[in-house]
């Protein structure tokens, strides 16, 4: 089992989120709210581009200084958990447990090195699913990685439904990758909340996408209106 006892602060890179939601070039160009992004390269990957992404995390409370020790104190849980679940993941493009804790320090060195800038700009907000403070239709596009679906022994259904009916208000489609909760199974919520979003009208579509890192982690939740 990959036990995990809270949610913790872990970033992915510019590069993963690409291929974990399927992005395109005319997707990254769209006015795109990153929820629960944590200390991930997304954002500053974006912007580096020369591309706009908001970033919301209550992480961001916080201090780089305190994020950073943060980071610090659940490195060695999150390298142990995977280490010891290694037979979970697909050892292809990450090809061992020590590459996965350099990737993973260098996306959220990135993230770090533009946290403060991004903070000024307005980039990253601390701001808590299920209930966000942006207005209608504030942005195309929603994505969430790495929070909804994987933690399903911390959230529940009713949760978990809350969050993406918020995403659905602020958003005209929504992304949300993997479908899998920490030990690889698919969560029991996937259903259930495909089954809820279509009679309200909304549009769920389950994709394939071309990133797996967790074993059978590699379709994304897509949602329109
Ligand atoms: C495992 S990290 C994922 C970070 C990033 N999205 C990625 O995939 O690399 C999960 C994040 O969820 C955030 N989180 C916890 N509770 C939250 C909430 N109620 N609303 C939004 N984010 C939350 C945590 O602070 C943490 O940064």
């Amino acid at each position: 089992m990959f036990k995990l006892k809270k949610i913790v602060p872990w970033g992915r890179s510019f590069e993963e989120y690409v291929r974990m939601f399927a992005f395109s070039q005319k997707d990254l160009e769209k006015r795109i709210l990153s929820c629960a992004d944590g200390p991930a390269g997304f954002n500053a990957g974006m912007k580096k581009l020369g591309y706009r992404v908001i970033s919301c995390d209550p992480l961001y409370r916080l201090s780089a200084v305190q994020i950073k020790k943060a980071i610090t104190e659940s490195f060695d849980k999150v390298m142990e958990q995977s280490i010891a679940n290694k037979k979970n993941f697909i050892w292809k493009n990450i090809k061992s447990p020590e590459e996965l804790g350099h990737i993973r320090m260098q996306a959220m060195n990135e993230f770090l090195k533009d946290f403060d800038t991004g903070k000024k700009e307005g980039r990253y907000l601390s701001e808590s699913l299920p209930g966000l403070t942006f207005p209608d239709k504030h942005f195309d596009l929603a994505v969430c990685s790495h929070f909804l679906f994987l933690y399903s022994t911390c959230l529940n259904l009713d949760f978990h439904l809350q969050a993406i009916i918020e995403m659905c208000r602020l958003a005209g489609e929504i992304r949300i990758f993997p479908l899998l909760d920490l030990d690889g199974n698919e969560s029991p919520y996937v259903n259930p909340i495909i089954a809820e979003l279509k009679k309200l009208g909304y549009k769920p579509k389950i994709r394939r996408v071309k990133y797996e890192f967790q074993r059978g982690g590699n379709k994304m939740l897509q949602i329109k209106m």
